[in-house]
């Protein structure tokens, strides 16, 4: 499908820095923050050295917000959960591209669930890695640190691959989303490069301000860096 206006710049917390005894008062949080999805950073101790949310805790949270949810896959067998993510409430669920041998098959399998598909590049994975699933995806996230932890130092060498992305992404509806470091003082070079999803953990939940001008304070700086025609 072909766009015809701007991407829209979008606010997706990482719920990682979050209370996790009080995960529905939090999702009610981000909402009236003005965020405009969720961020489930789902990791199986295998792909990345940290464990952290099972399809029963995201369903869990479901009824405390009518935000979009995401779950990034940082799994080795996203095929085997997929479909207990959707079931919890996932509408799009994110493969890395590193994660499975048949990455279109997988795409396609999350497809056939009725969710949509993004597919995630670790900063190592040049951009090429996806070029062929590009029509199999709403969702291209390139990571700017590497992935497993909250609170990393953000990556500016990935400011390239992001402007890459856009380019072999241009004239579809495909967004461009960031994760890792995402921050009032990184979002302008990732925004610059054509990223218009933003993922945020640590900026958010330690802005000085709050939550809810963390999220103004990223959405106005990226808007205003984001590229236009
Ligand atoms: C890391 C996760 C990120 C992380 C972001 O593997 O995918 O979503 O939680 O946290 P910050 O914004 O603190 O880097």
């Amino acid at each position: 499908m072909a766009r015809t206006s701007l991407p829209r710049i979008e606010i997706a917390p990482s719920v990682l820095p979050a209370d996790f005894a009080r995960l529905g008062d939090e999702m009610a949080a981000l909402e009236a923050a003005g965020c405009d999805r969720i961020q489930w950073d789902v990791m199986d101790g295998q792909f990345v050295p940290n464990i952290t949310f099972g399809p029963d805790v995201i369903a869990a949270a479901r009824s405390h917000t009518s935000l979009p949810f995401e779950a990034h896959l940082m799994t080795l067998t996203p095929e085997v959960l997929a479909g207990r993510y959707v079931e919890a409430g996932c509408s799009r669920l994110i493969v890395h591209a590193e994660s499975v041998t048949h990455l279109h098959g997988t795409l396609a399998l999350v497809q056939s669930l009725g969710a949509t598909a993004g597919v995630a590049l670790n900063p190592a994975t040049p951009a090429l890695a996806v070029s062929h699933v590009l029509d199999l995806v709403d969702l291209v996230l390139v990571m700017t640190v590497n992935p497993g932890f909250g609170g990393q130092d953000y990556l500016a060498a990935m400011e390239p691959k992001v402007a890459e992305v856009r380019r072999m992404v241009s004239g579809t509806t495909i967004d461009v989303e960031v994760d890792g470091g995402i921050s009032p003082a990184t979002v302008a070079g990732v925004a610059a490069a054509g990223a218009n999803i933003l993922v945020a953990g640590s900026a958010l939940y330690r802005h000085p301000g709050g939550l809810a001008a963390a999220v103004s304070e990223l959405r106005a700086t990226a808007e205003e860096a984001f590229p236009r025609p």
